[in-house]
């Protein structure tokens, strides 16, 4: 049996009077907090009582990119830098895959791998906190900063998170997840308030952060810009206090996203540990007079503090330079796993009569053509974009001449005018590749004019004007058009996608991207990524068409969508989309067989109080293990990703309308031609549990729970059901 939180405190005070010399002793040895060999709290609650009230009080606001430090005291200050696919703060740096191309990758250990090649980074630059991932979901195609995100699932996003967490602080860097929460919408961001009913917010909005936080252990959590039911983030004690460090028992920093902050006493009872970038709510003259007032207890304070010093402690801040210059800064081992992310990433989506791959000995003419084609397009624009070292970030037409047989069997055709045919060198192509989509604005300004996808507004559905009329111009020109493109997510298809043979989506893939395309256009890498959103044959289809706020609609941002979100909207409604969640093909087959699963001790509920009121949890250690065959049947080695959905039995305490199917469970296994492997996968119990709308806390169904899997959303031959 666990010992009770009270237990906990009262060993805890015990060790820490046994640890703690005597005053005589203490004024002759160094202090207890410099002892590297002591545990984190115990060095913590030396060093608090020895900072005085106005150090606390200037440690709560940040000075640009670093947290305050204390000098006298040997508190370093802790440098930040954005974000998820690099450390960008210093220069250039190693520039991964966008993190909705990381989600596409259904593969959580290479979640781990990036994770871990970025934290080489951040050391490498001295860099403390490293401003991500970003977690939000993918709720319509034009959000802004769904590049940024990790998709539509609360699993997908969670698990991807959390391996990414774990690489990142397994280098001694914190991670900070953001932005908490539901920042699903770049249109007014700083005003408009995410409006969702507790059920959803617990079960979508909030799910991957908590998931994130049960098994990664990010350090900090940015709050965001958007208030959620009209309460500012950076003041959202109920999410804060009450959801976040209550409940998920979050011990690490909150701080605000740039300047998102209203109210000083607001921030100060709801949570916020540090007001980022600088203090201008937390000012020392606002802080102070609300302690000496009252208002604000010192215990509050303290608090505040002892979680900054923690994380610094925690990942060992106080006893090691956080610069190591041992490692390169144009590291080749990061450029190797921004390269295996890309090649995982990327999602081939159509392949018509096999017009993929191409046999670089037989390919004597390939055509590319579009405004993506011809320079770099690493990443989506905004505070996460990382410049790469020169030479790494190839152009589209660059790279596939690297592969060639020779670099003249790629021609760069320009775009001809609307009414004259295509050129021969179109027409009497092996193959046509189109580069289409959006563009990074403030990096390849000049491009043209091509639209942008960035952090800070929203973006169009339609692709660029011209792009819909190139494709068209190319495909009546010759039959093996393949499109790839560039967005952080879909894009309107209904005026080309029947007249392309392909169509490869590339997201935002990264300095080595294009080396992962080219590869896979020839062959050299078969693609395993996986659609992690719905793409809706039109966005009247989608789930949150008519309540997305917009131009037209500027003042509704009403989750009316409810659970129903993107895959759970179209199987509820028995809509056929035009690339199901969880789709994507590559160049061999794969038979899944024999599902088998087990409940290992579900069902049991234990009753917890966290602040007051009674929360119902089910045991962490309880779960469903499952195992699935997976065979390769097809003539190449490749990657299939199983996934495990599950419909849950009807609760009354979660009235309908509820998913028909949920995500729960995904594994990305390699296999060789022929090979068979045995897939296993674990389930917590806790991510089978529903919100109950009356009692407010989670529980889970009773009944008959039948786990379906298969290979994405709408392929899920295998059942299996469990009374739980
Ligand atoms: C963004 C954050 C980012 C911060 C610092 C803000 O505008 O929303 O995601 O970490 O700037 O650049």
């Amino acid at each position: 049996m666990k010992p009770s939180r009270a237990t906990r405190l009262t060993l805890f005070g015990f060790a820490l009077l046994l640890l703690a010399p005597s005053p005589a002793a203490r004024s002759e040895r160094a202090p207890l907090y410099l002892d590297a060999g002591l545990p984190p709290d115990v060095r913590v609650e030396d060093l608090l009582p020895r900072l005085t009230v106005e150090e606390k009080v200037r440690m709560l606001g940040g000075t640009g990119f670093t947290t305050q430090p204390v000098e006298r005291l040997g508190i370093p200050a802790f440098r930040m830098s954005d974000a998820s696919v690099g450390s960008r703060n210093d220069g250039p740096t190693t520039a991964y895959p966008a993190s909705v191309a990381l989600a596409a990758a259904f593969n959580a250990d290479l979640a781990v791998r990036v994770g871990t090649a970025l934290g080489h980074d951040a050391r490498a630059r001295g860099v403390h906190i490293l401003l991500g991932p970003g977690v939000d979901l993918y709720r319509a195609p034009f959000g802004g900063r769904n590049f940024e995100y990790l998709g539509e699932d609360p699993v997908l996003a969670g698990q991807t998170a959390a391996g990414f967490i774990r690489g990142l602080q397994g280098q001694g860097v914190a991670a900070t997840i953001k932005h908490y929460a539901a920042n699903d919408q770049e249109f007014d961001r700083h005003r408009l308030s995410s409006d969702l009913d507790e059920r959803t917010l617990r079960e979508l909005s909030v799910r991957q952060f908590e998931i994130a936080v049960r098994e990664g252990g990010p350090k900090a959590v940015m709050t965001s810009y958007n208030p959620v039911n009209g309460v500012p983030m950076s003041q959202n004690s109920a999410l804060v206090n009450g959801v976040l460090k209550g409940e998920w028992n979050f011990r690490g920093l909150v701080m605000s996203d740039w300047d998102s902050c209203y109210d000083t006493l607001g921030m100060m009872l709801g949570g916020l540990d540090l007001e980022m970038p600088n203090p201008q709510f937390y000012r020392p003259e606002l802080v102070q007079r609300l302690l000496d007032s009252g208002r604000v207890p010192t215990a509050v304070l303290d608090e505040k503090i002892r979680r900054q010093l923690r994380v610094g402690f925690e990942l060992g801040w106080f006893d090691r330079p956080q610069a190591d210059p041992g490692i390169p800064r144009d590291d080749p081992a990061s450029a190797a796993v921004a390269l295996a992310a890309a090649r995982e990433g990327i999602v081939l989506l159509k392949n018509d009569g096999a017009v993929l791959p191409l046999d670089p000995a037989r390919v004597r003419r390939l055509a590319v053509l579009g405004a993506n084609a011809d320079h770099p397009i690493t990443g989506g624009g905004g505070s996460s974009f990382a410049t790469p070292f020169p030479g790494h970030a190839l152009s589209v037409v660059d790279a596939l001449r690297q592969q060639a047989a020779t670099p003249d069997a790629v021609a760069f055709v320009p775009a001809w005018a609307a009414d004259a045919e295509a050129p021969a060198a179109v027409r009497e192509a092996d193959a046509v590749i189109v580069c289409v989509g959006f563009d990074t604005p403030g990096v390849n300004a000049p491009n043209r004019g091509a639209l942008g996808e960035h952090e800070g507004g929203d973006r169009q559905y339609a692709l660029p004007p011209g792009q819909e009329e190139l494709i068209r111009a190319a495909a009546a020109a010759n039959p093996r058009v393949i499109v790839v493109l560039n967005a952080g997510g879909s894009v309107a298809t209904e005026g080309w996608i029947d007249r392309t043979a392909g169509l490869l989506h590339l997201f935002y893939p990264g300095q080595e991207g294009t080396k992962a395309l080219a590869e896979i256009v020839f062959g050299r890498t078969n693609p395993s990524g996986r659609l992690p959103f719905t793409w809706e044959k039109r966005w009247e289809d989608a789930a949150a068409y008519g309540h997305y706020p917009s131009k037209e609609t500027p003042r509704s941002n009403d989750y009316a969508e409810g659970l129903l979100l993107g895959y759970r909207w179209f199987d509820a409604r028995g809509l056929e989309p035009r690339f199901p969640f969880g789709f994507g093909l590559g160049y061999t087959q794969f038979e899944l067989t024999d599902l088998t699963a087990l409940a290992a001790g579900v069902g049991e509920t234990t009753t917890v109080k966290v602040q007051g009121h009674p929360v119902r949890r089910e045991d962490r250690a309880k779960s469903v293990e499952l195992t699935v065959q997976v065979r390769n049947t097809g003539p190449v080695p490749g990657a299939e990703v199983v996934q495990v959905y599950v419909e849950t039995p009807p609760v009354a305490t979660s009235p309908a309308p509820r998913p028909p199917r949920e995500l729960k469970a995904f594994a990305k296994v390699f296999l060789q031609p022929g090979e068979t492997r045995t897939v296993t996968l674990s389930i917590p119990a806790a991510d089978l549990a529903v919100w109950d709308v009356t009692g407010h806390a989670w529980t889970l169904p009773r009944g008959r729970h039948v786990f379906l899997a298969g290979e994405h959303s709408r392929r899920l031959p295998l059942r299996a059901g469990l009374e739980l």
